[in-house]
């Protein structure tokens, strides 16, 4: 027996934490939030726009909703930062979590039985003989090593990856990421050597289109050839790619364009690699979002959703790339300890026992139904985009002119946050992310919300 009581909840454990919300008792942010906020900050620096725009305090989470430090009550729509994807202190998983907490919390990368129960169930869920497993604890690692792994295996050390692409903060993540962040060389001054970035197919703006005026991937997947024989030296391990963007504003590519990537990507004898730090486990509606597009990549990576909170990341191969692993050591000083595997196991199993998939499917559809009405009745949103629970609303000046529409955005975030809402957004995109357990009414709730602060904004910019 590894774990006690851990089925033991029901699957609606978390609708009694929600009845009500949102519930506001000061203004938001509230003075104790105030206060807090400013003492923090007087030391914390460089905090996200998020919380510049909108600098509450949280201390109490469950299910679908946030408490502050002033008793307003939220309804989520951000899953942290898509992370705790399966509710705020899911109870199966809080306890599994405790359980090691109090039995064994490290034992560096010596095998433990969660571990061991952690393997068989990634290596259950995950397709194509994705089964050669790392354990790390955040995304960012996870990414290093799988720049590691590709260089393992292919003995090449060039990468690719595509414009507005992101893959964390440390020098090999960074240089396959977006550098310039529209004031700034936030992350320069360059990228490291051999790492290179290509245009992203996003379907709203795209660069190349055919004769109809949609998207064309082929051009992309032609220049993509080009690039390869022209701009490197021959030597490119793996692209480097979202499977749909998220931080850039939830932008899914067009549906043929991973299937002719993994083409090129063979032709060439090159490695693709699909970050699904953010867009994985569950979040879209698969296990992968590759899935959707029937395409196995070679090198996976997962973080976030993986552990509902806990901080434990994962680095996956095909099998018969695994003894290239043997070259990047796995170990780590927390990554796999026993309290992270049993997060992970804990989330996957939820995910099966509640019929997650299905419930983001179904909503998620709802979701998208619900946002093209929108589009249709509001001046300013421009595209709607997503699958599953990973949607974006794209806010522009002019339907025509398609001009990112930034100041909207920003209002509405802090005039949905003021409503009740707490999300994600901070540029032109608004970003939803909301807990994967969510059902229709509370998803209604949030769009409602959403809504009611873009018709404020438009009114305050002279539409309609
Ligand atoms: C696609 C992707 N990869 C990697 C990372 C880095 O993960 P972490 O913040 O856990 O280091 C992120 C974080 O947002 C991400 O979205």
């Amino acid at each position: 027996m590894i774990m006690n009581n851990l089925d033991k909840h029901s699957k609606d454990w978390w609708k009694e934490s929600a009845a009500g919300i949102p519930n506001l008792i000061t203004e938001t942010p509230g003075p104790k939030s105030k206060i807090m906020h400013a003492s923090t900050t007087r030391y914390m620096k460089g905090l996200s726009s998020q919380v510049k725009l909108f600098p509450v305090c949280f201390e109490e989470g469950s299910g679908i909703t946030l408490t502050d430090v002033d008793g307003n009550k939220y309804l989520d729509f951000s899953s942290g930062i898509y992370v705790t994807s399966l509710g705020h202190c899911h109870p199966k998983i809080s306890e599994a979590i405790s359980y090691w907490a109090k039995k064994l919390m490290n034992a560096h990368d010596f095998t433990t039985p969660v571990k061991e129960k952690l393997m068989e169930k990634m290596a259950a869920i995950l397709p194509g003989k994705l089964n050669a497993i790392q354990l790390y604890s955040d995304g960012t690692a996870a990414v290093e090593a799988a720049i590691r792994a590709a260089r393992a295996i292919t003995n090449k050390h060039e990468f690719i990856s595509a414009y507005r692409d992101f893959h964390g903060k440390t020098m090999g993540a960074v240089s396959c990421a977006q550098m310039y962040r529209g004031e700034t060389h936030s992350y320069g001054p360059t990228r490291a050597a051999g790492f290179y970035m290509v245009p992203h197919p996003d379907p709203y703006r795209p660069l190349w289109t055919k004769a109809d005026g949609t998207i064309d991937t082929d051009a992309y997947i032609k220049f993509y050839e080009t690039f390869l024989l022209e701009g490197t030296v021959g030597n490119v391990a793996a692209f480097v790619l979202e499977p749909a963007q998220g931080w850039a504003g939830s932008i899914f590519p067009p549906e043929d364009f991973f299937p002719k990537l993994k083409k090129l990507c063979d032709k060439h004898k090159i490695l693709l690699y699909d970050d699904e730090v953010l867009a994985g486990m569950g979040r879209t509606g698969e296990w992968l979002t590759l899935n959707h597009w029937g395409v196995i990549p070679d090198i996976v990576t997962f973080g976030k959703s993986f552990g509902n909170g806990f901080p434990v990341t994962a680095m996956v191969v095909r099998e018969e790339n695994g003894e290239a692993l043997e070259l990047i050591s796995a170990s780590s000083s927390y990554g796999g300890n026993p309290m992270a595997c049993a997060a992970a196991l804990a989330s996957i199993e939820v995910i099966e026992e509640e019929d997650i998939l299905q419930n983001v499917r179904t909503v998620g559809e709802f979701f998208m139904t619900r946002m093209l009405k929108m589009k249709d009745q509001h001046p300013i949103i421009g595209d709607v985009k997503g699958k599953g629970f990973l949607l974006g609303i794209e806010l522009v000046k002019d339907k025509k002119t398609k001009e990112p529409f930034d100041e909207a955005g920003k209002l509405v975030y802090q005039k949905a946050f003021r409503r009740g809402l707490a999300w994600i957004p901070a540029g032109h995109i608004l970003r939803m992310s909301p807990p994967l357990i969510m059902d229709e009414k509370y998803a209604t709730m949030g769009m409602d919300i959403i809504e009611e602060a873009i018709a404020e904004v438009e009114k305050e910019f002279g539409y309609k």
